[in-house]
């Protein structure tokens, strides 16, 4: 057994086997991916792989979707269940605290400062307090056809007419910025397609008319490298059931400490009090000077499991998990003769999505199917030969008629 986390509060670390059997097929990676793995890193990423079980026979490229859990993540939940059917969990030291862990471990990943973190059970509920930071009849711009969560809030806020949303094409997202925009709110990484918003050309945009960048990195935290500060990041929400591999119910939102004041904790609970375990009855509203005034409610449980899921993703640096989740879809664009992805999604254009559907069903393949598209997915437990079965499966499936057809 060996322990890769020291940087926790509890001394209930997690501890890797790295002698555990696994299924996945690490030998057949190809020769990039190989490198890779062989890389001289202070953690050897096999054992962090051999973590993650997908069901024999199964290759999961849907990731975009919903992450793998690792082991430790699902012995962590099992023993919650016990200590909650038994009655002999105690919540606080348990279950609750271990989000403060999150909180720390969330930090890390974004190379933010922990107090910068706020508890969210989903991404919407950051969508719907960044909303409330908006300046009366301020302007919010959003990327067409990016992900309801983030924008329903803002268009909610719109209808109760305290401000403007207003769309561009992703592509020109930053040069559509003017100076009556206060807010461009967007994924970093879409949800339909994988495209990757131009983040410098934002945060330029941004800065030179005063207004406010807001980030969901929902589809892009865990795989694709990100300094929050440098990229000039006001708020940033995260659900971290996909790429960061926890349970659903577990969200993050940064707010920069400047802006702390700004937007209203309009969720507010015990949970962002100044104390949170010492305060639970009447007046006055005390909540924490930090960006945990806007922690909501946790689900206890989700956030046990998400302790584990967190310190295995912290237990590989940011480029390698890079690298190894990015490498299988861009093999796969390879192979399917397609531009290669920015990110670790790869949308694959079909003639008949119901056929395709039908087909990678048949081939015991995970991948989302959308219109006239196949979302293929890749996190780092994915191997060359996952890809390799996709590949086979989706080349007699793809659209190749030119992209500007009617
Ligand atoms: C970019 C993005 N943000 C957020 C979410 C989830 O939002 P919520 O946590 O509000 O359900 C998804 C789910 O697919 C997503 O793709």
């Amino acid at each position: 057994m060996i322990s890769f986390f020291t940087n926790t509060t509890s001394d209930r670390s997690v501890h890797i086997q790295s002698s555990r059997c696994s299924t996945k097929t690490i030998a057949n990676f190809d020769a990039e991916h190989a490198t890779t793995l062989e890389a001289t890193h202070s953690v050897d990423p096999r054992t962090v792989i051999d973590l993650f079980t997908p069901a024999q026979g199964l290759t999961y490229l849907d990731s975009a979707t919903y992450g793998l859990p690792p082991q430790p993540t699902l012995d962590a939940l099992r023993g919650a269940l016990d200590g909650w059917q038994g009655g002999t969990a105690h919540w606080i030291d348990d279950w609750d605290r271990e989000a403060e862990v999150c909180r720390k471990l969330f930090a890390q990943l974004l190379h933010s400062r922990t107090d910068e973190v706020s508890l969210m059970p989903a991404v919407s509920v950051a969508s719907a307090i960044v909303a409330s930071a908006v300046p009366p009849g301020g302007e919010v711009l959003i990327p067409e056809g990016d992900f309801t969560s983030i924008i329903y809030p803002f268009l909610v806020a719109e209808k109760r007419g305290e401000l403007t949303v207003r769309e561009a094409p992703l592509e020109i997202l930053a040069e559509a910025v003017t100076p009556a925009t206060s807010l461009v709110a967007t994924s970093l990484v879409q949800s339909a397609d994988g495209r990757v918003v131009d983040l410098e050309a934002l945060h330029l945009a941004t800065r030179q008319v005063d207004a406010r960048l807001y980030l969901d990195v929902s589809q892009a935290l865990g795989v694709m490298p990100l300094n929050v500060e440098a990229a000039g990041v006001d708020y940033l929400a995260c659900g971290a059931y996909k790429w960061l591999c926890c349970p659903r119910g577990v969200a993050f939102l940064y707010v920069r400490e400047a802006l702390w004041q700004t937007p209203s904790p309009v969720a507010a609970s015990w949970r962002a009090g100044d104390s949170p375990y010492g305060r639970f009855y009447g007046m006055p509203l005390a909540l924490a000077s930090t960006a945990a005034r806007f922690d909501v409610s946790l689900a206890w449980h989700a956030w046990v499991g998400a302790r584990p899921s967190l310190e295995t993703l912290c237990a590989l640096d940011d480029d390698l998990r890079f690298r190894l989740a990015c490498t299988p879809v861009r093999h796969l664009a390879e192979r399917l003769e397609l531009p290669p992805p920015d990110s670790s999604i790869l949308s694959v254009p079909v003639v008949d999505d119901q056929r395709a559907a039908e087909t990678l069903r048949a081939a015991s393949i995970k991948a989302s199917v959308r219109a006239s598209q196949i979302r293929v997915s890749s996190h780092f437990y994915n191997s060359i030969a996952d890809v390799e079965h996709a590949a086979e499966v989706l080349a007699p499936l793809v659209d190749r008629r030119p992209a500007d057809r009617t």
